[in-house]
């Protein structure tokens, strides 16, 4: 068991911890520890791009309506207000770093449109926006000589001076226990910032367009440490992720619909106009719950997106990954519709911060997915997280920075395995993760109802029992530590989601269809256990 120590401990890998890492080593030592490859967050799997004002004809004061409008009123205005603003900021950082976002022949970015964007704001880079951000970031990062990374170390647990040197007073962050997985040992990451940049938890449901990586470690691992956790109840699902056996987390953007892409059923029948104004190019939340009610109604497994009406060379040069990964499965979107189906894709709430990253805990800051800071409200406008990830990884950087340094951290207890014994029951873990995705995805999804979220709740209270005591019996391994964290973000969201007597942005209950503002328009705040 060995310590290491660092000015700022950054865990995660994504454009909000990479970003911030850049920044933050130029005034101390920086650790990134990951929990497979530096390379693998959800960033790298952004397929549409980032939001910012930089054309003539947009401004700052409609991008803000726009998130506002997405956001059902649970925005913070002046949270969006600010990050809508430092975009362009941001957008030169990441060109400075290396990232390049296609320009037309005139040499301007070519803007895309995306569903609830006034004007194309949208800066990508093909469709593989989000592995161009990570490439860039990931070679600066490597290149750099005070970032110490990582990769195969899975946090455990945060280190507090409440919990693990049982004092009084305000609750401060000194470190964390991560597990190397390769050399099958627990380190102690000794630090006094530490940075959550772990993204979301998307595997939490049954389908999902997240990578595996994805287990909400962040939320609960500062839960587990007293942060307090907000607005969990809002889950947003992708409205087309592809349908097919062998790829059924890949996401078709909504950059096609953006293009003039309209959702059939697989009977070639237009549905959307039923349903909105805006046809296939409606708020996320409206296209997600028409789909899903039209899936319902028929009984069929998917619906068809479709693109044969657009010019066949446009849509192979603007949309090569997804045209090329259709192709391999045997779907020719340049002259047949392609099947898709709703996915779980984004978290909108998260560990509470304020505009600098800040949480509850002292020396513990949360930026990117797994942060709730007010922007995103009730439903996340499309493209804005990879923004809101660049945003507030530099204000954490430049609050971190601003902070009087020269403290000394005192000694650490070293992790203690107890008389845990080595896994054999490696079926407790399948079960009981394939358990809790499969009624999160009935109960806890796109419609939810009191009922529903009641049968959640029981199971998942019984679940996180088994989970607890097989923590404690056992040595950890990876699965099992993700087991536990996507268990309590379980338990979390549906308490969440009990609280919310109303329908609202993401969260939508047949038992209370309509926005109650008087009552419930207020984040859901959840204090941490600490
Ligand atoms: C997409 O490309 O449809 C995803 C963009 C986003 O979720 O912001």
């Amino acid at each position: 068991m060995s310590q290491r120590d660092a000015d700022v401990l950054v865990l995660g890998s994504g454009i909000a911890g990479l970003s911030f890492a850049l920044d933050a080593a130029r005034g101390g030592r920086v650790i990134v520890a990951t929990k497979r490859d530096l390379t693998e967050a959800n960033t790298r799997y952004a397929q549409g791009g980032i939001s910012a004002v930089l054309s003539p004809d947009d401004s700052f004061d409609d991008h803000v309506r726009d998130t506002l409008v997405a956001g059902a009123g649970l925005c913070k205005e002046h949270v969006v207000r600010l990050c809508v603003e430092e975009g362009p900021a941001v957008v030169a950082r990441l060109v400075h770093w290396g990232v390049e976002f296609d320009r037309d022949r005139s040499g301007q970015y070519d803007m895309g449109r995306e569903g609830g964007h006034s004007h194309r704001r949208v800066l990508h880079a093909g469709d593989i926006t989000g592995a161009e951000i990570e490439r860039a970031l990931v070679e600066a990062v490597r290149a750099h000589p005070d970032i110490e990374i990582l990769e195969h170390h899975h946090a455990i647990d945060l280190i507090t001076a409440s919990k693990h040197l049982r004092q009084g007073g305000s609750n401060r962050v000194l470190g964390a226990y991560a597990f190397d997985v390769r050399g099958d040992d627990v380190v102690t990451l000794r630090a006094p910032s530490v940075v959550l940049a772990t993204g979301g938890a998307g595997k939490v449901y049954k389908y999902t367009t997240n990578p595996d990586v994805a287990t909400g470690d962040g939320v609960a691992m500062a839960y587990r440490a007293g942060a307090r956790v907000a607005n969990l109840e809002f889950f947003q699902f992708h409205p087309t992720c592809l349908f097919h056996a062998k790829a059924n987390s890949f996401l078709i953007s909504e950059a096609l619909r953006g293009e003039g892409g309209e959702l059939r059923l697989p009977d070639g029948t237009p549905f959307m106009r039923h349903y909105h104004e805006l046809g296939s190019l409606a708020p996320r939340d409206i296209v997600a719950r028409a789909i899903d009610n039209e899936l319902k109604k028929s009984g069929k497994p998917h619906v068809v997106l479709d693109m044969t009406h657009l010019a066949p060379d446009f849509l192979a040069e603007r949309f090569p990954t997804i045209h090329r990964r259709c192709l391999e499965l045997g779907i020719d979107m340049r002259t047949e519709p392609i099947p898709v189906v709703p996915a779980a894709h984004y978290m909108c709430g998260g560990v509470q911060t304020d505009v600098d990253g800040r949480t509850c805990v002292e020396g513990l800051y949360a930026v990117g997915e797994v942060a709730c800071t007010g922007l995103h409200g009730a439903n996340r406008l499309a493209s804005n997280s990879l923004l809101e990830g660049a945003v507030f990884g530099a204000r954490a950087a430049r609050a971190i920075a601003a902070q009087p340094g020269g403290a000394t951290l005192p000694d650490l207890p070293a992790w203690d395995p107890g008389n845990a014994r080595t896994p054999d029951e490696g079926v407790v873990i399948a079960q009981n993760w394939n358990e809790i995705r499969r009624f999160m995805w009935n109960y806890v999804g796109i419609v939810r109802s009191e009922r529903r979220l009641a049968r959640a709740r029981r199971r998942i209270d019984l679940l996180r029992e088994e989970i607890h005591e097989y923590y404690w019996d056992y040595r950890v391994t990876s699965d099992l530590l993700e087991l536990r964290n996507l268990a309590l973000l379980a338990e979390l969201i549906v308490r969440s989601a009990q609280r919310r007597k109303e329908s609202r942005g993401l969260h939508y209950t047949t038992d209370y269809p309509e926005r109650h503002d008087r009552r419930f328009g207020t984040d859901t705040v959840m204090e941490g256990l600490g």
